[in-house]
Parts: C-alpha cells; structure tokens; sequence
C-alpha cells in the first residue's frame, strides 16, 4: 500500500479549563497535502485544538502527533507548525519586507537567505509592489496576504489558520477563498483552517471536521457532510435543511440502511438511515430533506404528500416555496430557475411533493 503520510494525528486529545471542558476526548488524522477545516460555532473548542496543535496550550489527556512524533515537550518555535492569526498581528512599524523576514531572522538564518525568501514570498502572494510599505497603508486582503506569506516564511510543514477571513468584507472573502486553496495546491503545505462559516468550509475543504461543543459530530469532504449528514446538528449548521420528527416503523431491509419511517403527522416515507444503530423499529429521530432534493409537480391523483403553497420567495437564482402538506407539516422548497415560467407555482397552488429516498435522511441524534 502507498499511502499518504499523516501530517497530523490528534490521539484521544482533550482539554479542560478547570470542571469546563473546552475538548471531549477526540481523535482524527490529517492527511500530509490536506486542506483540513474545522468548522463550528462560536466556542466549540476549535482555537483550543489549534493552541494545542501549535503547542500554545496543553492536552489535559492525549496526545499530538506531527508526522509520527510526539510533540509533547517540543515548544512552539521549534514545531514545523505556523500559524496565521485572525487578526493578522502585523508588526506595524515595519515594512511588508520586515515583517515577513522578522521570524527568520529569529530562527538564525543569513542575510541572503532571508532576502531570498522574501523575494519568493512576495512574489507568492503577488505584493511585489508593496514591500517597503507598511501595514497601515495596505488594505485588509493585502495585510492577509503579509500575514500568509509571513507565516509560510519559514517553511512550516503545517499552516494552522484561525479565521483568517473574518475580517475581510464578503468580496474579498470570497476572492481570498479562492487564493488560499490555490495557496495550499501550489505550496503543498497541510493547512487547518479553523472557521464558523460553512460556505468558507465548504468552498476550500478537502475534508471537514464538524464540530458542536467540543466534539466532533462527523468528518467527511464538503459533499459528504452536506449531502449525508451524521446527526441533526450537521444537517442544520451546514446548509438549510427540513427536519421532521419521525420514527422508523420498518428496518427490515438493511441494504444500503433503507428504512420507512413514519412523520409524527402520519405519513409514510421510505429513508436512508445516517447510522446503522438507527435501524431500530421504534427508533425516535428527525428526518432531514433538503430543499432542493424536493420536487413539486401540479397535484393530479391522490397522493400522501399533497399540500398547498402558503408563500414563495424569488432568490433570483431559486425560488423558495413553502408548502402546507394536507397532514399539517410545513416544509419548504427551491427550485432553480431556469428563465422560463411553466415550473412556477403561486400562493394557493395545490402540488404534490416528491422526493428520492436517499435525500430523506433518517437521524437518529
Ligand atoms: N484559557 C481558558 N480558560 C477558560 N476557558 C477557556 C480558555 N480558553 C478557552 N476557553 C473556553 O473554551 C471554549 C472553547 O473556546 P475556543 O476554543 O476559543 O472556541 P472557538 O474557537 O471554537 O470559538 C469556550 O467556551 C471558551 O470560553
Ligand atoms: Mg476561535
């Protein structure tokens, strides 16, 4: 087998601040060459992982692994691990040129090297024209491109990146986005990128890690975790989704986890179950659809999922459209559209709703 080396093992790491745990115990590799993202909300742990990947903070248990070694009593400036900070941390007295070469100059290299690799890091992040300006006359992206370019200076084999967009206004964000994936391609440095936006996440990510209150929830590509979410938590913080509390009525089929699952307001609806321990007859759990997976077509016969259009919301390119069914389940829809007329619907259209049994996940937490 020739497989990728592992750049980062996190091994049943976690973390207290006193009786608070800020890390349950948790465990995942990072793969060498990876653009990895931890993504959650405000607070669930993720600067803390970072801390302890960079050395900044202690595991309480567990241990970090940084291509096969133990880190433990290996201090931050001597880690092939750098950091970008949020809010950049600039050194605002000195030059673009300076403030790139500063930690080299720290960790001892020449004159000549440093210039060297300056050079090169300007021309990286494209500042060519700004290397004896100072932060203060750069604009936001430029001062994050600094930032970047100082702290892949010394070669890390590892970029931990904290929010580096967050400052920047949506445009720019957006365009950055795109500059740092190339970024990771071209250096093949492993970045773990640590955000709570998941278009960000989902945008840049070979792989995302799920994070709710100091635990993973699932570690998956951006399709994996948006099309096939492992609990209820993903289904709602990545993307807009449908839940309906549901229980599983029949999972004797257990090829490829179908199951049929029955809404609390009566209707039968064959599902995939997210997780095997789901497959229970009794089971309690939510049905995620999402709204895009919904497809309405005028009602014509009988059908379960009958309802009415209560209201509809152009988005230029969907239009939502939220749905009373028949049962009293209110579920919502989009559909793109295409610049022709004949699939639009208005407030008061009866439909039928339909969807694929692999687009109703069955989540049992
Ligand atoms: N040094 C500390 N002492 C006490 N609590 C802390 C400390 N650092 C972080 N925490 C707490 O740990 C939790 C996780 O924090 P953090 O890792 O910064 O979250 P995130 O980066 O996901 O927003 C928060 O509730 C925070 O208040
Ligand atoms: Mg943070």
């Amino acid at each position: 087998m020739n497989s990728i080396p592992t750049a980062v093992s996190i091994r049943a790491v976690a973390k207290h601040f006193g009786q608070f745990v800020a890390i349950r115990e948790m465990s995942f590799d990072i793969a060498d060459n990876e653009f990895f993202t931890l993504l959650g909300p405000s607070g669930c742990g993720k600067t803390t992982l970072l801390r302890i990947i960079a050395g900044f903070e202690n595991t309480t248990s567990g241990t970090v692994l940084l291509f096969n070694e133990e880190l433990k009593n290996l201090p931050p400036n001597q880690r092939p691990v750098n950091t970008v900070f949020q809010n950049y941390a600039l050194f605002p007295h000195m030059s673009v040129a300076n403030n790139i070469g500063f930690g080299l100059h720290m960790l001892g290299w020449s004159r000549k090297d440093i210039d060297d690799r300056v050079d090169q890091m300007v021309k990286t992040v494209r500042l060519e024209e700004f290397i004896n300006r100072k932060p203060a006359q750069l604009s936001g992206g430029q001062q994050q491109r600094v930032a970047l370019a100082r702290a892949m200076a010394p070669k890390p084999k590892v970029l931990l990146l904290d929010e580096p967009l967050s400052a920047l206004d949506l445009k720019l964000r957006q365009q950055m986005r795109a500059e740092l994936k190339a970024l990771q391609k071209e250096t093949g440095i492993t970045f773990i990128f640590v955000t709570h936006d998941q278009e960000e996440a989902l945008t840049m990510s070979d792989r995302i890690a799920v994070m709710s209150a100091g635990e993973v929830q699932q570690i998956g590509s951006p399709s994996e975790v948006y099309e096939q979410p492992a609990s209820r938590f993903v289904a709602e913080f990545i993307g807009d989704t449908n839940l309906l509390d549901a229980s599983v009525v029949s999972a004797q089929s257990n090829q490829h986890n179908q199951v049929d699952v029955k809404l609390d307001s009566g209707e039968c609806i064959p599902a995939t179950a997210a997780s095997p321990h789901a497959l229970e007859n009794g089971a309690r759990g939510h049905l995620s659809i999402r709204p895009e997976h919904i497809t309405l077509n005028a009602l014509s016969t009988t059908n379960d999922l009958a309802g009415t259009i209560r209201n509809t919301t152009y988005l230029g390119t969907d239009t939502q459209y939220e749905i009373k069914l028949d049962s009293g389940v209110n579920l919502f829809t989009r559909t793109q559209n295409s610049g022709n007329q004949q699939h639009n619907f208005s407030i008061g259209n009866k439909v039928n709703v339909s969807f694929a049994p692999n687009s109703a996940r069955f989540l049992s937490h």
